[in-house]
């Protein structure tokens, strides 16, 4: 192996054109390809910028070519050359170096490398367990490159327009209180306080609302959160959010600085222009006509109530559900009668998952006449309703859920997303920025009978519902909201409370006692009673969002060194067993012998 010595890099991989062409260049970095052709060898040499084509001609430099032989992928260069034209015919449009290549008089070989466990040359499909292994080398592909590079890129127009709107960067502890974003937590156990632990933040709410307190006026942080939950293609154990909070303000500043924080996001990564303002859609409604309350705007199939039509049908399925309080409503999927009774069985299937008892379906044939096994159930004036009410014509295949509520607008929203994508209603290049307003402030837990807050308990009630609170909190409003990019939320936020008072009054909506209240938030509530601002803020999710930016299917493309699904680290294997010894320190005593490390 070779050193670099007195040899300094004067060019990245991506820099040289016919421009440079006589120069003498030095380049470092590794060996993408190696092609022998009759005596001359080329090596795509690569680093993070780019690739660039060197040549070893024996005729130019025997010794030099003849060390060129042993070169294997991944091995890592130094060359000294000259920047040539390449010969007409060989020019590579696609590379931003393609007119050039260097003719090497110098060769030093800094590194070698075992042959790779995957190959990282072209788009052969790898386990995602082995990438995750090898992240070093799954990073070095050009691909998983670029997504650093870009979200390295939108965390700097992130810093540039916030910083231009006169926020501070503040950083929160790790080692912290459980905060209430509702996940478990991860705990972290306190050596030199005996039995205590620490919880790694889900969220820096309660610090960023302190700041608030302490006058900092607007905040921001780019910053790890910790979730304890299960994992889902858009969800990390640890992610980052793009965390906010600002004093004096109201919903308006904040969907502004939204939505400016957006368009400057989106210009300076993928130079797209946004408009605005972005659409807002109440909960109520989104949950009316999507079942869901973070839709899809790309496309329509919008659910339909037809509970007022068939609550009297003599199909019983249907009239006993609404008798019960249920709902019945469909989608219209347009012009997808031709959809096979397979494809029928496929969706009954899926719609099963979501806890559907069945998918009643209708192929529209000509004039308004229904092919379907429940047609025969229904009063041609039914039918007719129904049709209108679905706008329904020929060609059309209407698909009806009938259950509670809760279950109808799962199941339908399922349904509804999953035709968009079988139907290719989901254009990749389309971006569909969306607010989701007028959040309920809690809702009903069956199985822990009490109501639980939706977006945190600091949450603000809307004005008006606040005497509810007393009698039926699930009417009350909040003054919370998200922000979703083609059926994804990408961020939430809400005003929060700012005075004693009512927090104490909400706390006892949740059925939250006022010692677990002392116990759990008192350094909060204390600050309320010294001067708290009115103030409100968001945090958005930086890797669902980034995700959607460059539209990747997994959050971990975007994240260097992400988990799986099993919230485990292939590369370090964490988490990892320890010894009784550092147990004993922490005072933990566990009942099972020391866990192989
Ligand atoms: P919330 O819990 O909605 O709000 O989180 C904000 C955003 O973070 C993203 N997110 C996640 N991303 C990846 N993996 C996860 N496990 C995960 N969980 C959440 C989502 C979400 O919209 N403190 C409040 C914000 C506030 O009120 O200001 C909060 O944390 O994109
Ligand atoms: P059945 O009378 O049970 O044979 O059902 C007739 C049709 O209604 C079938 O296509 C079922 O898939 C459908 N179906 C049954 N229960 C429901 C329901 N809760 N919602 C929607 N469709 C249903």
């Amino acid at each position: 192996m070779e050193s670099m010595g007195e040899l300094k890099r004067t060019h990245k991989c991506n820099e040289l054109t016919t421009a440079h062409v006589g120069d003498e260049v030095i380049l470092m970095g590794w060996v993408l390809r190696r092609r022998d052709h009759g005596g001359v060898i080329f090596i795509d040499l690569r680093d993070r910028m780019g690739i660039t084509q060197v040549v070893f001609n024996p005729e130019l430099n025997a010794e030099v070519h003849g060390k060129a032989h042993g070169l294997r992928s991944e091995w890592v260069l130094a060359i000294r050359g000259t920047v040539t034209a390449r010969p007409d015919g060989m020019v590579n449009e696609k590379l931003a170096t393609g007119g050039i290549e260097i003719m090497v008089n110098e060769l030093r070989i800094l590194n070698k490398s075992k042959t790779p466990p995957f190959s990282l040359d072209d788009d052969t499909e790898v386990s995602d367990n082995l990438r995750l292994q090898y992240r070093y080398l799954d990073l070095r592909r050009p691909g998983m490159a670029d997504n650093l590079i870009m979200r390295h890129k939108a965390a700097q127009a992130i810093r540039t327009y916030l910083n231009g709107e006169d926020f501070l960067e503040i950083e929160t502890p790790m080692l912290t209180r459980s905060t209430p974003e509702g996940a478990r937590d991860y705990l972290v156990p306190s050596r030199v306080n005996a039995g205590k632990f620490y919880a790694l933040p889900q969220s820096p709410q309660l610090f960023k609302q302190l700041l608030m307190v302490a006058g900092m006026d607007r905040y921001y942080q780019i910053t790890k959160c910790f979730r304890d939950e299960d994992l889902r293609a858009d969800r990390q154990p640890e992610f980052t959010q793009i965390d906010m909070e600002l004093s004096f303000i109201d919903e308006e500043d904040i969907y502004r600085i939204g939505e400016e924080l957006m368009t400057s996001l989106f210009k300076a990564t993928l130079n797209r222009e946004i408009s605005t303002p972005f659409p807002r859609m109440t909960y109520a409604e989104s949950m009316r006509r999507f079942g869901c309350d973070r839709p899809d705007t790309r496309f329509g199939l919008e659910l339909t109530d037809l509970s007022s039509i068939v609550k009297d049908a003599s199909f019983k399925v249907f009239r006993a559900v609404v008798e019960q309080g249920g709902v019945v409503k469909a989608i219209n999927a347009k012009g997808c009668a031709t959809f096979s009774r397979k494809d029928l069985d496929k969706l009954t299937e899926y719609a099963g998952n979501y806890g559907a008892k069945g998918l009643a379906w209708v192929k529209m044939k000509a004039d308004g006449e229904w092919q379907s096994p429940i047609a025969k159930f229904f009063k041609d004036e039914e039918r007719a309703e129904m049709t209108a009410a679905l706008d329904a014509s020929e060609g059309d295949l209407l698909l009806f859920q009938a259950d509670e509520p809760g279950v109808v607008n799962q199941v339908l929203s399922e349904i509804r997303l999953e035709l968009g994508r079988r139907l290719g209603l989901m254009a990749a290049d389309e971006f569909d920025f969306l607010w989701v307003t007028d959040f309920p402030l809690v809702e009903y837990d069956a199985d822990a009978k009490r109501y639980t807050a939706i977006h945190h308990p600091f949450t603000l009630p809307t004005e008006a519902d606040i005497p509810l609170l007393d009698t039926d909190p699930g009417k009350v409003n909040s003054r919370a909201y998200d922000m979703v990019l083609n059926g994804s939320e990408i961020g939430g936020g809400s005003l929060r409370i700012h005075q004693r008072e009512l927090q104490d009054k909400v706390f006892k909506a949740l059925g939250i006692s006022e010692e677990e209240a002392n116990d759990k938030f008192g350094f909060l509530l204390n600050a309320l009673e010294l001067g708290a601002p009115p103030h409100g803020g968001m945090a958005f999710g930086f890797d669902r969002l980034m995700m959607m930016l460059l539209g990747k299917d997994t959050i971990r493309d975007v994240i260097a060194f992400p988990k799986t699904q099993k919230a485990a680290c292939p590369l370090t294997d964490a988490p990892a067993g320890v010894n009784r010894k550092q147990l004993t320190e922490l005072y933990l005593r566990p009942d099972w012998e020391d866990v192989k490390g």
